[in-house]
């Protein structure tokens, strides 16, 4: 079963009068365990494309199948539901909440999503603070840590809820390119040792090296060929 299957996907967003196609038809197939990055300058529409595959924003008109459902009409209770059963979310401000630790906002999806009783969940963050090497670090808060070491938080945040597909959305834009890149190869060793898909956008081209597959986006279209690797 793919992990993701796009067909025809359109995003029209009306603004005021007029229309403005984010995305204007794309194909694609994503692979379960895959490590994908969509690359593309400003505006060519990679936020609309990852909101349309986190079931955040609905698509337009195409089809969308996500860990094997077609989610293009769900409403957004269901919608609500499959985030959390499914899909961890990184973000490019990291989203981390200022006035828990590090060791509870990874611990905030499980009491939110998954009624896991006490023993349990600690058991299951801490696990994921080591993975992403963050193990002793727990009892820190957001404002005591680095970026880079924010961005370890969010992806063990991702993950806790065994997600999966985890989204990241420009997730280095706001870390230097060393950071940045230490953070897409966490990523990848998070796949190889979970399994889980990982689908980031970058418009920087110092990150998209680390990308097993890349798919480029220009005004709303998938490129073709050179730079269009599609699976
Ligand atoms: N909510 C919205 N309303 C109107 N236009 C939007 C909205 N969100 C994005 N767009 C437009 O859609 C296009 C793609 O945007 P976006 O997906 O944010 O691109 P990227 O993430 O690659 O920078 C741009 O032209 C942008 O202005
Ligand atoms: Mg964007």
């Amino acid at each position: 079963m793919a992990m993701v299957v796009a067909k025809q996907l359109k995003k029209t967003y009306r603004s005021g009068d007029i229309d403005v196609q984010a995305i204007q038809g794309v194909d694609f197939t994503i692979q379960p365990a895959s490590f994908v990055s969509f690359v593309g300058p400003s505006g060519s529409g990679k936020s609309t494309l990852l909101n349309m595959i986190g079931c955040l924003d609905p698509p337009t008109a195409g089809s969308l199948q996500v860990v094997g459902k077609d989610i293009s009409n769900l409403n957004r209770q269901q919608a609500a539901k499959f985030r959390g059963e499914h899909i961890g979310f990184v973000f490019q401000d990291f989203n981390l909440i200022p006035v828990l630790t590090v060791f509870e906002n990874v611990e905030y999806p499980l009491q939110m999503v998954q009624n896991w009783p006490r023993e349990k969940r600690r058991k299951r963050v801490q696990e994921l603070l080591e993975a992403v090497g963050m193990g002793d670090q727990g009892h820190k808060f957001p404002s005591q840590i680095s970026g880079g070491q924010k961005q370890r938080v969010a992806v063990a945040r991702a993950l806790v809820t065994n997600a999966s597909l985890v989204l990241a959305d420009e997730p280095t834009a706001n870390l230097d390119s060393t950071t940045a890149n230490h953070v897409i190869e966490l990523m990848k060793k998070m796949r190889d040792e979970f399994g889980t898909t990982f689908i980031f956008s970058t418009h920087d081209p110092r990150v998209v090296n680390n990308a097993e597959t890349i798919f480029t986006l220009e005004d709303g279209k998938l490129l073709q060929g050179k730079g269009g690797n599609h699976v």
